[in-house]
């Protein structure tokens, strides 16, 4: 399917691996021109080389930390006026609430929080002025269903959830869309570091601990990146005008609920 988003630009952030490179490639196949980031230089250079190569089109890496404001200024300046915004970052580490410091939730409130936030207040009053934006947060199914270990995610990522519910309201008369996908398990390098850690932590083996997380999936599986990032790109499709302040989860229907 042709999506109707050939020649546009978009931003995807941390997009050297895992989600966001994910959508970078459903994004490129669909011949939209990329600047992408992520803090290793060479990971980043060499996922743009490959996108590129794959897939014809302009990708400019970016390697920089998008949670400061210097990262943040780096990943504009490469693409001042974008169709299209992909937000992610890094998600906050794991632990307990009553060992988390102010310090610790200022740090998650600024990556998962204010770096979408600050993004889209750059970009989106251009799209308005051009008659097109796609805006797209990575956030988590933990915004609807909290993952006990992980409070500073759940609670960082509800704040960007709610921010943006009226601001998608409020811009979209314009054709700007602004919608969260909220990602369950997939089969990522984070997904396979915190089973790591719990094997480390348990003794047994992350193979084992890893076959049974899937096994509890309705599907039986993790979900892959292609197929995030090709519900990324529809989200940032032509036709997707009328799709708009929604939180979609993708979690193969691990969360047990009627709606
Ligand atoms: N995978 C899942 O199952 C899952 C489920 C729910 C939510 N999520 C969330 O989705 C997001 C992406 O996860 P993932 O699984 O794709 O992780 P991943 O496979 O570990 O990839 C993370 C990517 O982000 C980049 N990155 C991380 N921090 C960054 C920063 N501060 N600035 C720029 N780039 C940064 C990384 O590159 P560098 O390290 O080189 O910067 C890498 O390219 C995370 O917030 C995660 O918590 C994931």
């Amino acid at each position: 399917m042709d999506l109707g988003i050939k020649g546009r630009k978009a931003i995807v952030c941390a997009a050297s691996k895992g989600l966001g490179r994910g959508c970078a490639e459903a994004l490129a196949a669909d011949g939209v021109d990329l600047v992408i980031c992520a803090r290793t230089k060479d990971a980043i250079e060499a996922t743009a080389a490959e996108i590129a190569a794959k897939y014809g089109v302009s990708v400019t890496p970016v390697a920089c930390d998008i949670t400061t404001e210097e990262g943040r200024a780096a990943v504009l300046a490469a693409c001042p006026e974008p169709d299209i915004l992909v937000n992610n970052a890094g998600g906050p580490p794991p632990g307990d609430f009553k060992d988390f410091s102010s310090d610790d939730w200022r740090k998650a409130v600024e990556g998962n929080m204010i770096t979408p936030i600050a993004l889209i207040h750059a970009t989106v009053y251009g799209m308005m002025e051009r008659g097109f934006g796609r805006i797209v947060n990575i956030t988590s199914f933990s915004v609807k269903a909290p993952i006990p270990t992980l409070e500073l995610s759940n609670g960082a990522r509800a704040g960007l959830t709610g921010a943006v519910a009226s601001l998608a309201r409020k811009v979209a008369s314009d054709n700007v869309t602004i919608n969260n996908i909220l990602p369950g398990p997939f089969d990522t390098d984070r997904l396979r570091n915190t089973t790591r850690a719990i094997a480390e932590k348990t003794g047994r083996s992350a193979e084992d601990i890893s076959a049974e997380r899937a096994a509890g999936n309705p599907t039986g599986r993790f979900g892959t990146t292609q197929e995030f990032g090709a519900t990324c790109a529809f989200l940032c499709s032509q036709y997707a005008g009328y799709i708009t302040g929604q939180n979609l989860v993708i979690d193969g229907g691990s969360i047990n609920a009627t709606m």
